[in-house]
C-alpha cells in the first residue's frame, strides 16, 4: 500500500465526538490536517466543532495561539452528516462508546466506505484491537491509536500493533501522531496496552500495603511524593481518576493476564466501588473532601514530644547515608551495643523483625530507617512487634532534627518506598521483556502518560538495580507471595551489574 501520510491534503475522519474525539480532531486540525467529524447523535459533531473552536479562541485570548493559527485550524475542521461522507478520508480514528459490538459494527460499515489503502484506527482503552478487526476483509490496515485525556495536553499516543497490522500502517500512524504533535510509542495488543498496564504496579502495591495494615493511604501518598518525587501518590490518583474508572480497569487487566499475582486487585478497592465512594467526583473516596473540594489530609507525620535519643548503635557503619544522618542530628554513635541505646538498621527489602533476628539484635530497641530517595524531606521508620515505643519515639525525634518529616509505619518488607519503586520497576522490566514495547518506549510512555518523575526502568537505576532485585527477592521470601517474583529482565541486569535500560 502506498498511502503518503505526509501529503499536505491528508484528511482524518474522527468518529465519535465526545471527550476524546474532540481532542483528536483538535490536534489533527492544529497539526495542519483536515479533520472530518461524525457522531451518531444528531447535531453531535457540529456541537463538538463549535466546542473546539471555543477552546481555540480561549487559547488565542491567553496568547498561546495566534489569530492566524485559529483561522487555519478552524478551516481544517469539517462535519459529516453521515458515515458515507468519510469516504475520502485517508485515516479514520474511532472514539465511540467502549463496546466491542458497537466498534465491530462501525468498522464493518467504515470498511465499505473508505478507500482500500485508508487506515482504520481505534482509540479503545481496553478492547483488543484484533477483536475489533476480526470480521474485516483487510485487517492489515487496522491498528489502535490510544490517546490520553485531555488529548491536547497529554502528548503521548500509543500506536497499537495488532496481530495482522501491517508495518506500513504502524509507520504511517507513528508519522501521523508526530504530525499531531504527539509523542508516539509502538505498543503490543495486550490488556491495558502500555500505560494502563504499567500503572497497575503503583496502585495495586499501594493497596497491598494498606490492606496489610502497614501504612495509611495518606502515608503511602506522602512517601511517594516526598521521597520518590511523584506528583501524586496512588490513593490521590485513584480519587482523581475515579474509583468507577480504575477499579474495573484493574479487574480487566488482572483477568487479561490470567490472574498474574503482580496485578492482583484489592477487595478494599472494590469496597469503595461498591459503596459508590468514587473519589473526588463524589466528595469521598480514599480521602474526604471539604465543601470547596479540597482534600482533607489526615497527615502522615509522626511527631513525638519526647527527648531525641542522645546515643544510638549503628549496625552498618558502611552505610554513609545513615551515619551522616545521625552525625548531623548530633547523636553519639556507638559501634557496639551498650544494652540500652536504640539500635538503627537500614534494611533493603527485609522487615525490621527479620533484620533484628538475623543480626542477633534486641528487637525491642531496633528501629529500621528507610533511606530511599530524598531523605531531606521524609524518612520512614518501622519497628518489630513488641518494640519499646519510647525508644522508637526517641529515634523519630532525633531524625526529625534534620528537618525531615518522619513517617512511622508498621513493620513491612521494603517499607513503603522500596516496595513501591521495586514493583513499578519490576513491571516495567517485565513489559520490556515480553515485548509490549521497547525499553526506551516503556520509560517514555510512563513519564508522559502518568507524569512519573522517571520511567520504570530509570526508576530501577535510580534505586539501584541490585537493590531493586534484592527488595523483590526479600519481599517474596518474607510474604511467600509470587507477586514479588523478580522479572528475569531485572534479575539478569542485577547479576551483571548493568543498567535496567540495557537492551538485548
Ligand atoms: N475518556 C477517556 O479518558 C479515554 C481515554 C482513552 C481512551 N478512551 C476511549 O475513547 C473512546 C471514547 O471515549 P469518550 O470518553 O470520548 O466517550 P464519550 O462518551 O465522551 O463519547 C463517545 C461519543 O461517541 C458517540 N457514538 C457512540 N456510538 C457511535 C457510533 N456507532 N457512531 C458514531 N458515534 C457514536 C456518542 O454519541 C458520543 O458522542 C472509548 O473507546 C474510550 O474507551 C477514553
Amino acid at each position: 500500500m502506498t498511502l503518503d501520510i505526509n501529503r499536505s491534503d491528508l484528511t482524518v475522519g474522527v468518529v465519535g465526538t465526545g471527550a476524546m474525539g474532540r481532542g483528536i480532531a483538535q490536534v489533527t486540525a492544529q497539526g495542519g490536517m483536515k479533520a472530518i467529524m461524525f457522531d451518531a447523535a444528531p447535531g453531535g459533531a457540529a456541537k463538538a466543532r463549535a466546542a473546539i473552536v471555543e477552546t481555540l479562541k480561549g487559547l488565542v485570548a491567553k496568547g498561546r495561539l495566534t489569530d492566524a493559527d485559529l483561522a487555519k485550524a478552524d478551516a481544517n475542521l469539517g462535519v459529516a452528516d453521515k458515515l458515507e461522507d468519510l469516504k475520502g478520508c485517508h485515516v479514520v480514528v474511532e472514539a465511540v462508546f467502549e463496546n466491542l459490538e458497537v466498534k465491530q459494527k462501525l468498522f464493518g460499515e467504515l470498511e465499505a466506505v473508505i478507500a482500500p489503502d485508508a487506515i482504520l484506527a481505534s482509540n479503545t482503552s481496553s478492547i483488543r484491537i484484533a477483536s475489533i478487526a476480526r470480521a474485516l476483509k483487510h485487517r492489515d490496515r487496522v491498528c489502535g491509536m490510544h490517546y490520553f485525556n485531555p488529548v491536547p495536553l497529554m502528548k503521548l499516543v500509543e500506536v497499537i500493533r495488532a496481530a495482522d497490522t501491517a508495518q506500513w500502517v504502524v509507520d504511517a500512524m507513528v508519522a501521523l501522531g508526530k504530525r499531531q504533535t504527539r509523542v508516539p510509542v509502538v505498543v503490543g495488543d495486550t490488556p491495558g496496552f502500555l500505560v494502563n498496564l504499567g500503572g497497575t504496579a503503583i496502585g495495586t502495591e499501594g493497596l497491598r500495603i494498606y490492606q496489610e495494615g502497614r501504612a495509611t493511604p495518606a502515608q503511602v501518598d506522602a512517601v511517594m511524593r516526598d521521597t520518590c518525587g511523584f506528583r501524586m501518590g496512588p490513593f490521590e490518583l485513584m480519587d482523581l481518576t475515579g474509583i468507577d474508572v480504575n477499579f474495573p480497569a484493574r479487574k480487566i487487566i488482572y483477568e487479561g493476564f490470567f490472574h498474574d499475582r503482580r496485578m492482583t486487585p484489592s477487595p478494599y478497592h472494590e469496597s469503595l466501588y461498591a459503596a459508590g465512594k468514587l473519589g473526588r467526583k463524589t466528595s469521598g473516596g480514599w480521602y474526604a473532601y471539604d465543601a470547596k473540594g479540597a482534600k482533607v489530609d489526615p497527615g502522615a507525620d509522626h511527631l513525638p514530644s519526647v527527648e531525641p535519643a542522645k546515643s544510638v548503635v549503628i549496625m552498618d557503619t558502611h552505610n554513609q547515608k545513615l551515619v551522616s544522618l545521625v552525625n548531623a542530628d548530633g547523636a553519639k554513635m556507638l559501634g557496639a551495643d551498650d544494652g540500652k541505646s536504640p539500635i538503627l538498621v537500614a534494611p533493603i527489602g527485609k522487615d525490621c523483625t527479620t533484620t533484628a533476628i538475623e543480626l542477633g539484635l534486641d528487637p525491642k530497641r531496633t528501629v529500621a530507617v528507610d533511606l530511599t530517595g530524598d531523605t531531606a524531606k521524609r524518612l520512614t521508620i518501622m519497628t518489630a512487634p513488641g518494640a519499646d515505643p519510647v525508644v522508637r519515639d526517641s529515634v523519630a525525634a532525633l531524625l526529625a532534627k534534620s528537618g525531615a518529616k518522619v513517617t512511622l509505619i508498621k513493620d513491612s518488607p521494603g517499607f513503603v518506598a522500596q516496595r513501591m519503586v521495586a514493583m513499578i520497576a519490576n513491571l516495567g522490566c517485565e513489559m520490556a521483556m515480553i515485548g509490549i514495547a521497547s525499553a526506551a518506549d516503556v520509560d517514555t510512555a510512563m513519564t508522559l502518560g502518568l507524569n512519573y518523575p522517571r520511567g520504570p526502568l530509570a526508576l530501577a537505576d535510580w534505586l539501584g538495580v541490585k537493590e531493586c532485585h534484592e527488595i523483590l527477592v526479600q519481599a517474596q521470601a518474607i510474604t511467600g507471595d509470587d507477586r514479588y517474583r523478580p522479572s528475569q529482565w531485572l534479575r539478569r541486569r542485577a547479576q551483571l551489574g548493568l543498567s535496567a535500560t540495557t537492551v538485548e
